[in-house]
């Protein structure tokens, strides 16, 4: 089974399918792990502005590139609006803070990070009340923030535009204004949201898998908060099988079926043989029956690791994607 290795997007850009994440790494370890990434064959760099740590990405991505604009050009570099910016008046700022911290002229794409959103508090990305739950914005109009990003192509900055963390709703309705260049959101064997990548593959909107292999970090903080344990995608018994069979690592195994669903998958790793582990899942295939038995695992709402309940309060908000 023969996958293409890119998504091909408006004006002959193509996007990796796979890409590198970048959250929950400090400046140092991710200059390093870019570093790592290049070498091993990224192009595709994925960050965020409540990331914190976009001008590590950048300083990475800057030294590769020297004084080559042909390296730039190679490269597909994506960042996020966080939540503190969305509204119409906001976008631009937002958006400029991270192209200067990046320190690139362009982005590749350039993504609405959540439909819900906080209050803009200069200098504080994820601002709180005394109680500790999110300084919430209610007062989000989802449609018209989407046309405000879709203005940041006319300045030729941002080459394309999309959206994250929408559920089916949201994303019929930001594509009746127009079709977003992808919908990034949480998918892996245990959260594979059919109906969410069967209505954007009808939409004809490319899907990205963030989270792939289970984020284990975030795994373990939500068992901790919730009391519920969350299995590790990596020693699940069927995953540890099909690696075997193929002489592949469980991790190559979770991005290979994301590749067969027609995905793309940005996997975090600062470990330079993980790196290369997760970018090299081109050469072998998964049988049907195997394709099945991953499909099998799926635990619907109940196997999402990013829920926003780190959030306290974002729940309420009436733009929050997910089902309680
Ligand atoms: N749009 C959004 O709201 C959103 C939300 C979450 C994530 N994201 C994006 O998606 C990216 C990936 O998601 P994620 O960081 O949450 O989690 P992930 O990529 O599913 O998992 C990362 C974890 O897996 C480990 N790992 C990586 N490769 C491995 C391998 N081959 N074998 C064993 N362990 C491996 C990493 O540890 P080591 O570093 O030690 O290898 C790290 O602990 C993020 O970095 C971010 O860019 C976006």
């Amino acid at each position: 089974m023969s996958i293409p290795q890119y998504f091909e997007l408006e004006g002959g850009d193509r996007m990796p399918r796979i890409g590198f994440g970048t959250w929950q790494a400090s400046d140092e370890v991710l200059e390093q792990a870019v570093e790592a990434a290049l070498a091993a064959g990224y192009r595709h760099f994925d960050s965020a502005r409540a990331y914190e740590n976009e001008a590590a990405l950048g300083r990475a991505l800057n030294r590769w590139i020297g004084n080559d604009p042909a390296k730039r050009k190679e490269l597909f570099v994506v960042t996020k609006l966080p939540p503190g910016g969305n509204r119409p008046e906001h976008v631009q700022e937002y958006f400029d803070n991270s192209l200067k911290d990046l320190n690139l002229e362009y982005l590749d794409l350039y993504l609405i990070h959540t439909p819900f959103a906080f209050d803009h508090v200069p200098g504080d990305l994820h601002p709180k009340n005394p109680d500790g739950s999110m300084r919430m914005d209610h007062s989000t109009n989802l449609l018209e923030l989407w046309k405000a990003v879709l203005k940041l192509k006319e300045s030729g900055r941002v080459r394309h535009v999309g959206v994250s963390n929408l559920n089916e709703e949201q994303l019929a309705r930001v594509c009746s204004v127009a079709k977003p260049a992808c919908l990034q959101v949480e998918l892996h064997v245990l959260c594979q949201q059919p109906s969410l990548v069967a209505a954007a593959n009808k939409l004809g909107v490319p899907v990205v898998a963030y989270s792939p292999l289970g984020s284990k970090a975030l795994a373990d903080a939500k068992a901790a908060q919730t009391g519920q344990s969350y299995p590790d995608l990596l020693q699940l018994a069927e995953v540890q099988r099909i690696a075997q069979a193929h002489d592949r690592t469980p991790a190559q195994v979770l991005l290979r079926y994301n590749l067969q669903r027609g995905l793309a998958s940005i996997p975090k790793s600062t470990n330079p043989a993980r790196i290369k582990q997760n970018i090299s899942v081109w050469d072998f295939n998964l049988s049907e029956t195997e394709v099945s038995e991953l499909a099998a695992l799926d635990r619907g709402e109940k196997g999402r690791v990013c829920d926003f309940t780190f959030f306290v309060g974002a729940d309420k908000h009436p733009e929050f994607p997910f089902k309680k």
